[in-house]
């Protein structure tokens, strides 16, 4: 391509962002196609010859985005909504253009940098003490993964790394804890390490689906005495079934006792930390081994995008270094190669984006975005308190709603189909995309507001289709 061409198509595409972040409403939510209906539009082989950029973004503008879940639509609040913005999808242009690796200090010495001061300043925001190192890496569950794997690097006469674990008669079981509401990643970090799930103790929660302490103390007491490691606890800081914020200071008191990894999960609820007011929920993390959080779940910044913080970096490197001749440099201890702290070689200038955004947006840009979220989440929260015919099942700790339709005269035990159908329903308008969970075994929608876009207006209309849907036979 050469520069003059792709001057002419870079403008298109700018536009057509500029466009399409001004008004992401200008499609449904969700796309009305069927499972292969995009990839019988396309050819099944490659071309052989180059095609004109033109015909390319034709088919882009054509064919998928009709294609796509519009995940920036200010109606998206299924999971845990997240959008992009200027500031982030210039950073990841730059970072595409800029195309560096950013394995060893020496082969981007910017990208390592700034990788190390953004996190700085996210730490900062956070309010998190200064003992905390923070790497970027692709999602919150290679971040978990990474945190399990350096506590096993606490246990040094286990030779995990030399030895490994299969077959060595001299290895003792270790265990893992963590509520029975923590995200799937943790149980998929454990098979991945090959602990096993059989490893994973889930600890049962209180009234409201917060780790119960006394539980997980005596569930450590009991692995003590049939000869298991109690290795790592992974708390949890906004779950993902109901936002739940487990007690960290008393999980910190135990681990700190039996000498344990503590590994925080504040994925998504750990941004609200960035408020004065919310500072709470990142409580007794301090004492932490290490935290994850997701700047590209609730910091308007592109997928993707997660932040691993530990006080124990050494570790972190303990678990994953491992230079090749070819990798071998003559900075030694003066620089921070990042390849040191994960499995990953080749690492994406994830920075720039999170930078940009931070930047562009300010911290006080940030703080009244998530205090907004946090306000419509509440509001939605009155409405539903408000209507007999709707009942909330969680406490709304963050910008995250759960709740179902609860139609005078239903017997209970219809009532877990009828939610599903209304769900159905409420998705089917392609109006509105909410996703659901289920609290103690009740069938329940989630809405979960962390879109740049979203307003009362759009929480409203949510709700409305909710109880529409729930109306109709
Ligand atoms: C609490 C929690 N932890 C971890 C994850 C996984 O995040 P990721 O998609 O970055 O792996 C999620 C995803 O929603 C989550 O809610």
């Amino acid at each position: 391509m050469q520069p003059n061409e792709f001057r002419r198509h870079g403008h298109a595409v700018v536009d057509w962002i500029a466009d399409y972040l001004e008004n992401p409403e200008q499609w449904p939510v969700l796309p009305g196609v069927r499972p292969g209906e995009l990839r019988s539009s396309l050819p099944p082989s490659p071309p052989a010859r180059g095609e004109s950029m033109d015909a390319v973004l034709d088919d882009f503008r054509k064919l998928i985005v009709p294609a796509t879940t519009h995940w920036n639509h200010p109606a998206f609040m299924a999971y845990f909504a997240n959008s992009s913005t200027g500031a982030g999808v210039l950073g990841e242009a730059l970072t595409a253009a800029l195309n560096v690796n950013a394995m060893l200090w020496r082969t981007s010495p910017a990208a390592t940098e700034l990788e190390l001061l953004t996190l700085d300043w996210l730490r900062q925001m956070l309010g998190l003490p200064e003992k905390f190192f923070g790497v970027i890496g692709d999602t919150a569950s290679s971040n978990t993964l990474y945190a399990l794997a350096a506590a096993r690097e606490m246990h040094p006469e286990l030779r995990i790394r030399q030895d490994g674990m299969p077959g060595r008669a001299d290895m003792p079981k270790v265990a893992v804890y963590c509520s029975e509401e923590a995200h799937s990643s943790v149980d998929k970090a454990v098979m991945t390490l090959g602990f096993g799930l059989s490893a994973l103790r889930k600890i049962p929660t209180d009234d409201q689906l917060r780790m119960d302490p006394e539980a997980l103390d005596a569930a450590v007491k009991s692995d003590r005495r049939v000869g298991a490691i109690p290795l790592a606890v992974v708390a949890t800081v906004g779950t993902t079934s109901t936002t739940a914020i487990d007690p960290v200071p008393a999980i910190a008191a135990i681990c700190e006792r039996e000498k344990m990894w503590l590994h925080i999960d504040a994925s998504y609820g750990g941004t609200a930390a960035i408020l004065p007011e919310m500072r709470y929920a990142l409580e007794g993390c301090d004492r932490a081994d290490s935290l994850v959080v997701n700047p590209h779940k609730w910091l308007f910044t592109p997928m993707d995008c997660s932040a691993l913080y530990t006080s124990r970096p050494e570790l972190l490197k303990q678990a994953f270094q491992h230079v090749p001749e070819f990798l071998v440099v003559s900075e030694g201890e003066d620089v921070v190669n990042l390849m040191d702290y994960g499995i990953s070689l080749g690492r994406r200038f994830r920075a720039l984006k999170l930078w940009f955004v931070i930047r562009n947006f300010g911290v006080e840009g940030l703080q009244s975005l998530i205090r907004e979220h946090i306000r419509l989440a509440k509001r939605l929260a009155q409405w539903i308190d408000d209507d007999p015919t709707l009942e909330r099942l969680a406490e709304v700790n963050f910008s995250t709603v759960v709740f179902r339709h609860r139609p005078a005269g239903m017997a209970a035990n219809e009532l877990n189909q009828h939610n599903t159908r209304v769900l159905e329903k409420v998705n089917a308008t392609r109006e509105v995309y909410l996703s659901h969970t289920r609290v103690r075994g009740s069938y329940a929608f989630r809405v979960a507001i962390g879109n740049i876009h979203t307003t009362e207006a759009h929480v409203r209309r949510a709700l409305d289709l909710v109880r529409e849907a729930g109306r109709s036979k």
